[in-house]
């Protein structure tokens, strides 16, 4: 590693074990301006990072770090469409799919914004369509209900967005999503349907997921078993891949696929074609919002310096709690009933890109990486699990979204979801004192006795991170916004502790494995050299499957 890199990584950790000594109480009571100075509004978006364990020489550290890992260098290579997916050779060019229809990005020489332009007009035409009730299915009746099958990033995105956005969704159109190849998801759901008004986005990039071409099949068989003939078909399922043949051989008319481009990751690629079932759900105008907003984001990104911009104060932040404290684990927690979705999305987006123990140049990365990422809605998290945050034994630090508008801004109900984001924000950095929560307990009228017995349960240490994360309002716009902050958030991170975050291969051997297991079900052979584990495990479910 460079000296440069090695001397800014080193003075991050000394600078870390310094301040694991301080509390934020303290940090507050002695600056005033603290939260107002450490705060950053863009793009309909305001973090509050003030609660976090450090102080503004630790921030200039991180930047520091920042420039000598060459952030700047990196976002640069990424924007330009250079090859910085090495291990797969591909450009990561998810930023061109929001990018104007003036702009000129190249692959290889090749400007690809016609072609992104031209594939959002033909979705549009489709959705339009479909919206307008002019898609007619086979028996002459307009589409009601829209089934996304698709998994990992063909699914969390759209289902994310198609949730957060359903109060401005066309009101003839539900949208559903099958991942799981459990059929007890999609027979669940096809019992709810009518094979008349149905369509079908069936959305893989690669066409190979077993997961999602079984469900397909099945979904395809169930559309014939009610009399529907193979013609019938291109009226009922779409495809969305990068790959036309796999399409064609599936039995989808290639006249019904939406295409998008290996310089896409599955993880980025909400905004391609992938989101089909997100404009078919909201419309082309609010598609383009969407893509308005992450576009804006990208040039936040681009642009600002470190200090104001969104995705990179994250970033550190992050760093700094893996790398200066050794939190393994990382918290999201919705405060939007809109944005519940957003842990899952989050998770794949974070852990698949930034799960690494190598560096791009094949070495060891020498640090930890990645965190845990998880959570779920932070109101009835407050009721589950936040006790753990409180009084654990773990770091975990947190980022709460909320939204300051909401549609449903019934009254009481927007009031308490507030209130408890901002309260559970400011206990955790709190705390409670001994002192504070003896004067509780007097106060209720315990006896001595029983004060000294709940003291040591009644307290908090406090001094737990979080990051409040305020969205004007859910709009298309300010939903592409946070999600291309995130996205650029795991971006930095990658480049901070050099790994490639566009790769995958942990996922494969898992894979190749199951489907070895499955010949071993049907042949009634144990895989050769399998483990006595694994052997016992097959053995039990083969009897099971033959039942
Ligand atoms: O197995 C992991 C993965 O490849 C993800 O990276 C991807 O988002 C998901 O599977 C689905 O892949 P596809 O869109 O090719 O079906």
């Amino acid at each position: 590693m460079p000296d440069a890199r090695a001397e800014r990584w080193s003075r991050l950790q000394q600078a870390a074990h310094q301040q694991a000594g301080r509390h934020l109480r303290e940090q507050f009571a002695t600056d005033p301006a603290r939260a107002e100075r450490m705060c950053v509004r863009s793009n309909g978006i305001f973090i509050d990072y003030s609660k976090n364990r450090l102080d503004d020489a630790d921030l200039q550290q991180l930047f520091a770090l920042a420039d000598a890992c060459d952030l700047r260098g990196a976002i640069h290579a990424m924007f330009a469409g250079e090859r910085i997916n090495s291990t797969e050779h591909r450009a990561v060019l998810h930023t061109a799919l929001r990018a104007p229809a003036t702009a000129d990005i190249r692959v290889d020489g090749h400007n690809v914004v016609p072609d992104i332009q031209a594939e959002l007009a033909h979705m549009a035409g489709f959705a339009e369509q479909v919206r307008s009730g002019q898609w007619l299915g086979h028996t002459g009746e307009p589409i009601t209900n829209i089934v996304n099958i698709g998994i990992g990033g063909s699914d969390l995105g759209p289902r994310l967005v198609c949730d957060a956005l359903r109060p401005i969704g066309h009101p003839r159109l539900r949208t559903h999503f099958v991942a799981n190849v459990d059929a007890g998801r999609l027979n669940g759901l096809l019992r709810q349907l009518d094979r008349r008004t149905t369509l079908f986005v069936i959305c893989s990039k690669s066409f190979t997921t077993q997961e999602t071409l079984t469900n397909a099949s099945s979904a395809r068989a169930w559309f014939l078993a009610g009399g529907a003939t193979e013609a019938d078909i291109r009226r009922h399922f779409v495809a969305v891949s990068t790959h036309t043949e796999a399409v064609r051989a599936f039995g989808v008319d290639p006249a019904n696929m939406f295409g998008f481009w290996d310089w896409v990751g599955g993880r980025y690629s909400l905004w391609s074609a992938v989101g089909l079932s997100i404009m078919l759900q909201v419309g082309p105008e609010a598609f383009g919002e969407l893509l308005a907003g992450a576009h804006a984001m990208d040039e936040h990104f681009r642009t600002a310096p470190w200090s104001q911009n969104l995705p990179v104060l994250l970033a550190l932040l992050g760093v700094w709690y893996v790398n200066g404290f050794g939190a393994a684990t990382h918290m999201v927690a919705p405060y939007d009933h809109g944005l519940r979705q957003l842990p899952g999305f989050l998770q794949q987006l974070d852990m698949e890109s930034n799960g690494k123990q190598t560096t791009r140049d094949g070495q060891p990365v020498g640090r930890a990486t990645g965190p845990v990422v998880w959570g779920n809605s932070g109101i009835n998290g407050q009721h589950a699990f936040y006790q753990l945050l409180h009084q654990g034994s773990q770091l975990v630090p947190a980022d709460f979204v909320a939204t300051l508008h909401s549609p449903d801004n019934t009254r009481p109900h927007h009031d308490i979801v507030l209130a408890n984001c901002i309260a559970q924000a400011q206990a955790l950095m709190m705390g409670r004192t001994p002192d504070e929560a003896r004067a509780e307990m007097e106060a209720e009228g315990l006896s001595a006795e029983r004060i000294a017995e709940l003291l040591p349960h009644r307290c908090f240490d406090g001094n737990r991170p979080t990051n409040v994360i305020l969205l004007d309002a859910l709009t298309p716009r300010t939903l592409g916004a946070l999600l291309a902050m995130y996205e650029h958030k795991v971006f930095t991170q990658g480049v901070l502790w050099n790994v490639n975050s566009f790769d995958q291969w942990g996922v494969e051997l898992g894979k190749q494995l199951a489907r070895r297991i499955e010949s071993a079900f049907a042949s009634g052979q144990s895989p050769a050299g399998a483990d006595s584990s694994t052997c016992q495990l097959i053995d039990l479910a083969r009897a099971a499957l033959a039942a």
